[in-house]
């Protein structure tokens, strides 16, 4: 896959810098509440301070106000985060600011709607876009795709970093190569399965997935490389502290749900993962924010750290399971995109990707 071109390629001094974050973090209680994307995004933030661009103007969206301002997803509380970071101030909103972060993008529906009249408001002033938002890349918004008409577009370090990171799955994986894909809804794995089963030696498949998977017909072309449970951990509702039972994933009893994998899933997934050259994993095994049901995706989190090939972990809930677990330093690359790493994958071009020139 070919690198879109580096920030790092050309001279930034006394220019006016546009910057496409990814800052929708989740927030509590009015503060962020993880802030590994932020962080993510700070070497690209650095090089251009040190670099001495006249103004850097950051802008984010922050969950999905639907076009509308809402006062809970302000990203003022993320400028402060940012500053403290940094050691140094952003300014909320304020256009004459040396480093700003703008408010909320989808404030307005223009953002989504990749409006070109939007789009020219954010790039007036700037002289350069840089785009290091690669969780938003699979979007064609204004902040995306619309500016890179207007402005010289680059990738920052991260997108840079995260497009190297995943295209090396597909390119050239060391081999045995795992995957394991967890989570809920097959419609939107079915996609990412086939095309890292073209590519694994071995595609592991747990969570609510793999019921549903059992259920389809048209996965008979991946069959080969994938590895179901063959115990699940049983619940009589959906519920945290619902009794359970050990069961083969034919045998639970009806109207009852499965949770999590089982301990004979649990120990094989393990060791496949363990043996792995290369290992990636999207996808949580069981309801893991509940303790009693999250024993498989803390075992998986383990495995895959604990494997001493290639590690990536894509996004969503898998990140932060490694993170609460603190296993973070023990991962090759954790991803900060979740449908966007998918979508990569999948082996589709993203349009915050496609619309920076090549290097
Ligand atoms: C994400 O969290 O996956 C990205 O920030 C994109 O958000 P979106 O799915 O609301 O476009």
């Amino acid at each position: 896959m070919k690198l879109p071109r580096s920030i790092e390629s050309v001279d930034v001094g006394g220019r006016v810098i546009l910057v496409r974050v990814d800052f929708n973090v989740p927030l509590e209680q009015g503060a962020v509440a993880d802030d590994t994307r932020i962080r993510a995004a700070l070497p690209t933030i650095r090089l251009l301070l040190e670099r001495e661009a006249a103004r850097i103007v950051l802008c984010s969206h922050l969950g999905r106000p639907d076009g509308v301002p809402v006062d809970s997803l302000s990203l003022r509380v993320v400028a402060e985060h940012v500053g403290e970071l940094l050691g140094q101030g952003v300014a909320f909103a304020e256009p004459s600011a040396p480093l700003i972060l703008l408010e909320n993008l989808r404030f307005t529906p223009s953002e989504t709607a990749n409006d070109s009249a939007f789009a020219a408001a954010l790039a007036r002033g700037c002289d350069l876009y840089v785009n290091d938002a690669f969780g938003s890349a699979h979007r064609r918004h204004a902040s995306t795709e619309g500016v890179t008409r207007l402005l010289p577009a680059y990738a920052g370090l991260l997108l840079r970093r995260e497009i190297e990171e995943l295209a090396a799955l597909l390119d050239a994986p060391e081999r045995p190569f795992v995957a394991v894909v967890g989570g809920a809804k097959v419609e939107d794995k079915l996609a990412v399965m086939r095309s890292l089963a073209r590519r694994a030696d071995t595609l592991l498949v747990g969570g609510k997935l793999a019921e549903e998977l059992r259920l389809q017909d048209d996965f008979a072309d991946i069959r080969a490389q994938t590895v179901l449970p063959t115990d699940v951990v049983a619940a009589e509702s959906f519920a945290p502290d619902a009794p359970s039972e050990i069961a083969a994933p034919d045998c639970v009893p009806a109207g009852w749900v499965a949770l999590d994998i089982g301990p004979r899933t649990q120990s094989r997934f393990c060791d496949v993962v363990k043996g792995a050259r290369t290992v990636f994993w999207n996808g949580p095994m069981g309801v893991f924010e509940w303790a009693r049901f999250a024993e498989g995706t803390k075992a998986i989190a383990a495995a895959v750290a604990d494997c001493s090939g290639r590690t990536v972990v894509g996004g969503g809930d898998s990140a932060r399971a490694v993170q609460e677990l603190g296993l973070a330093g023990c991962i090759t690359w954790i991803s900060t995109g979740g449908g966007a790493s998918l979508e990569l994958l999948e082996g589709r071009r993203l349009p915050g990707i496609a619309a920076i020139p090549p290097a």
